[in-house]
């Protein structure tokens, strides 16, 4: 069995609404950006089971994944991703071509596409705009351009990344708003910090204000399902219920790599034990992530641990971070953020009396 649990239904409904929205999806033409917790699947997602089905659909698509190099250029990488995808276009025999010919019976005769610009000046100064890349290139293969920028909100740390924000609009309005296009012109971004990629659809400077923004899917019961499958053909001896797996799943943030882990760990076990401890596992393993979380914010300082206090304890959203009374309250703070082994949040939200966290709801 392979490794990958794969969603094909899922990606086949998702590509249906980008490709071929009804009238209450129209929103994704204006763009559609996911965003989920980290390790979850998200790129596994898009690459395995969402891009084959928009390629099956007969779309073009263009990948980049902006975490592959962070210390590069957000828009370098696009641009290499854009270069990449234009070359494969040109040769006649490129696995591209030949896919659009089967299923869209395109006819571009023997050879590959030509385009009225040099593919190297992409991202320089003499270079045309991406506007200008999406019509010729639709122009030509008569589909829709599927353009995917995983992580998406890593585009916001540069200046260049905010402009090509900005040139994917122009290129979504130059090719969706004109009358009779062979195809469209499709953003999806997808991201792990969920309020930074919800924000580049809200109101306000972002290019893509208004565009669809929904959580990613995550992996399910038929998911945990389908790893006891594997593990009873592989004759993994210690092997839990599907409840008690699926409990732990989730416990574990829906992370597949996690869910793993703890049944690895639960192979030291006798196999009448396992619903017995892969509960506690998966409570321990929950915990020590959060002590390495914890952690990084104890070495950013005092101050980092302060308000990581303020945003914890806050009942609905955290704001006014930078109040008098924000300040006021990071500033009375004892030195050092653990006592007793535990993270010391601010004075008045700690309770000083029973020392629970938060202190809000103290006894
Ligand atoms: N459908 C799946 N079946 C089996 N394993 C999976 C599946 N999806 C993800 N995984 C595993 O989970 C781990 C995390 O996957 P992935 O990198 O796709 O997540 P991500 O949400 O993109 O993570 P990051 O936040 O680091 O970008 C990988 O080890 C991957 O192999
Ligand atoms: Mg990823």
């Amino acid at each position: 069995m392979s490794p990958i649990y794969h969603r094909p239904d899922l990606a086949h409904d998702m590509a249906k609404q980008l490709l071929s929205p009804g009238v209450l999806d129209q929103g994704l033409r204006s763009g559609l950006f996911l965003s989920g917790l980290r390790r979850t699947g998200k790129s596994t997602f898009l690459r395995q089971d969402l891009i084959p089905a928009l390629e099956n659909a007969g779309a073009l698509v263009v990948y980049v994944d902006l975490w592959s190099d962070v210390s590069a250029d957000p828009s370098t990488l696009i641009h290499a991703a854009l270069r990449s995808a234009l070359k494969e276009l040109q040769s006649a025999s490129g696995t591209v071509l030949s896919r659009l010919k089967r299923i869209k019976s395109l006819d571009v005769g023997g050879a590959g596409f030509t385009f009225g610009f040099e593919i190297a000046d992409l991202g320089t100064a003499n270079s045309v705009t991406i506007a200008q890349v999406a019509q010729e290139v639709i122009g030509q293969a008569k589909t829709d351009l599927v353009f995917i920028v995983d992580e998406v909100q890593h585009m916001l740390t540069s200046d260049a990344g905010i402009a090509l924000m900005q040139a994917f609009k122009a290129a979504r309005d130059a090719v969706n708003l004109t009358p009779d296009t062979p195809g469209h012109f499709i953003f999806i971004g997808t991201g792990s910090h969920r309020a930074q990629v919800v924000g580049m659809t809200v109101q306000g400077k972002n290019a893509f204000e208004g565009a669809t923004s929904v959580d990613y899917p995550t992996l399910g019961e038929d998911y945990v399902e389908y790893v006891l499958q594997t593990l009873h053909q592989e004759g993994v001896k210690v092997i839990p219920s599907q409840p008690v797996a699926s409990h732990a799943f989730g416990l574990l943030g829906r992370r597949p790599e996690e869910l793993v882990r703890a049944l690895r760990t639960l192979q030291k076990y006798q196999p009448q034990e396992a619903d017995l401890y892969l509960p506690v596992i998966a409570a321990t393993l929950k915990e020590a992530a959060a002590d390495i979380e914890i952690k990084k914010i104890e070495e950013l300082g005092d101050l980092a641990c302060a308000v990581f206090g303020r945003v914890a304890n806050a009942e609905v959203e955290a704001s006014g971070l930078f109040s008098a009374s924000a300040l006021g309250a990071y500033s009375s703070m004892p030195h050092g953020c653990r006592e007793a082994g535990r993270l010391l949040l601010p004075r008045g939200l700690w309770c000083p009396t029973c020392c629970r966290w938060p202190g809000l709801s103290c006894p």
